[in-house]
C-alpha cells in the first residue's frame, strides 16, 4: 500500500510545484499540470506536463556527472500512486541562497544588463552584441531568489563570495557551468539549443554540495529549437510559444498590459504545447514518454 498525499505535511506551493514533508530527512517535490506565461500562472493546464517534466530532470539528473540531492528512484514506495511519475523523494538539504544560472546566449534579463552596462553580472563582453548572441564561453550569472510574484535580481560573484565564501562560490560557479555545458552539449546533439539555465545547490550533513530542485526543465531552461535559430530576433521558445502566440493574438481578446489575467486556453493550443513537451523530453533522452511511470504503472 503507498502512502496517501495527506500522510505528509504541506510544506510550500511554487508556481507550478508543491514540496511535502515526508520525515526529518526528505522531502517529495511534485510538479503540477500548471503553466505560467507572461508571470501569470494561467487558469488551463496542461495535461502531463508534471510528468513530463520531471521524467526531463530525472534523465538529466542521471545524465550530468554531479552529485544531487535524488533520494529514490521514480517509483520510489513512499511516493503516493496518484503523484506517481510527477514525484520525487529528495533528500532534505540546507538550500544555498543563490540561483546558479549558467548563460550559452545572451537574452532576457541578461541583454538588459548588457545594453545598459556593457556587462552582465559584472562580466565585461566585447561591443556589438545582439539578442540570442552566442557568448564564446558560458557566463556564471548569479541572482538572488525574489520573493514569490517578483523576478529574481542578477548580483555580481563578489556578492556571492560574500555571502557564501570564496570557495563555496567558486565551486558554484565551477559546478554551474561544468553541468550547463555537458547537457547543452548533449542538447545541441538533438536539435535543441539550452540557451540558460538556473540551478539551485544545497549541502548535506556532512558538508557536501549537492545539485538540488528540478534541472532542464522547461520552466527552468530556456530552450529553443536549433532549426530556427536566428541572431538578432527573439527566438521562439520550444515549449510555450504556442501559448504566448496566442494568447497575444487577437483571438485570446486578451490585453497584456491590462489588469485582467490571460484567459483560458483553447483545447488545440493546450494539446500543441503538450506534443511539444513530449517532443522535448523524447529527442533529449532518445526515450519515449509512453514508458515514463504514472499512476496505475
Ligand atoms: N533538496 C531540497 N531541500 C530543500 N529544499 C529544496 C530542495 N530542492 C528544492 N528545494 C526548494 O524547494 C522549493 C521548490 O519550490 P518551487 O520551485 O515550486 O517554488 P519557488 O522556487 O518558491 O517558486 P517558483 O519556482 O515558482 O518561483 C524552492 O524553494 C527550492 O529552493
Ligand atoms: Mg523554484
Amino acid at each position: 500500500m503507498r502512502p496517501a498525499l495527506s500522510d505528509y505535511r504541506h510544506l510550500a506551493s511554487g508556481k507550478v510545484r508543491e514540496m511535502y514533508r515526508i520525515d526529518d530527512e526528505h522531502l517529495l517535490m511534485v510538479a503540477s499540470d500548471r503553466i505560467s506565461a507572461f508571470d501569470y500562472v494561467l487558469d488551463s493546464t496542461i495535461p502531463d506536463k508534471g510528468r513530463i517534466l520531471t521524467a526531463m530532470s530525472v534523465f538529466f539528473f542521471g545524465f550530468v556527472d554531479a552529485p544531487n540531492h535524488l533520494a529514490g528512484p521514480p517509483d520510489d514506495p513512499r511516493i503516493p500512486e496518484e503523484l506517481l511519475g510527477r514525484a520525487l523523494v529528495v533528500r532534505q538539504l540546507d538550500m544555498l541562497p543563490v540561483e546558479c544560472v549558467a548563460r550559452g546566449y545572451l537574452t532576457g534579463s541578461g541583454l538588459l544588463d548588457y545594453q545598459a552596462t556593457g556587462k552582465v553580472c559584472g562580466i565585461p563582453l566585447p561591443p556589438g552584441l545582439v539578442e540570442a548572441s552566442r557568448f564564446a564561453a558560458p557566463l556564471f550569472t548569479p541572482a538572488t531568489k525574489a520573493a514569490l510574484g517578483d523576478h529574481d535580481e542578477n548580483i555580481s560573484f563578489a556578492h556571492v563570495i560574500e555571502m557564501v565564501g570564496a570557495v563555496r562560490a567558486n565551486q558554484l560557479r565551477d559546478r554551474t557551468l561544468q553541468i550547463y555545458l555537458q547537457a547543452a552539449d548533449h542538447a545541441l546533439t538533438t536539435g535543441i539549443i539550452i540557451a540558460d539555465t538556473k540551478f539551485e545547490f544545497g549541502i548535506d550533513r556532512d558538508g557536501n554540495l549537492l545539485l538540488a530542485d528540478e534541472i532542464f526543465t522547461p520552466d527552468s531552461s530556456r530552450y529553443w529549437p536549433a532549426d530556427d535559430y536566428r541572431i538578432g530576433v527573439v527566438q521562439t521558445s520550444f515549449d510555450k510559444q504556442f501559448v504566448r502566440n496566442w494568447l497575444t493574438s487577437p483571438e485570446s481578446g486578451w490585453d497584456r498590459a491590462g489588469a485582467l489575467p490571460p484567459p483560458p486556453l483553447p483545447d488545440d493550443i493546450i494539446e500543441a504545447t503538450r506534443r511539444r513537451y513530449i517532443s522535448a523530453y523524447e529527442r533529449i533522452s532518445g526515450m519515449s514518454f509512453d514508458n515514463w511511470i504514472g499512476p496505475g504503472a
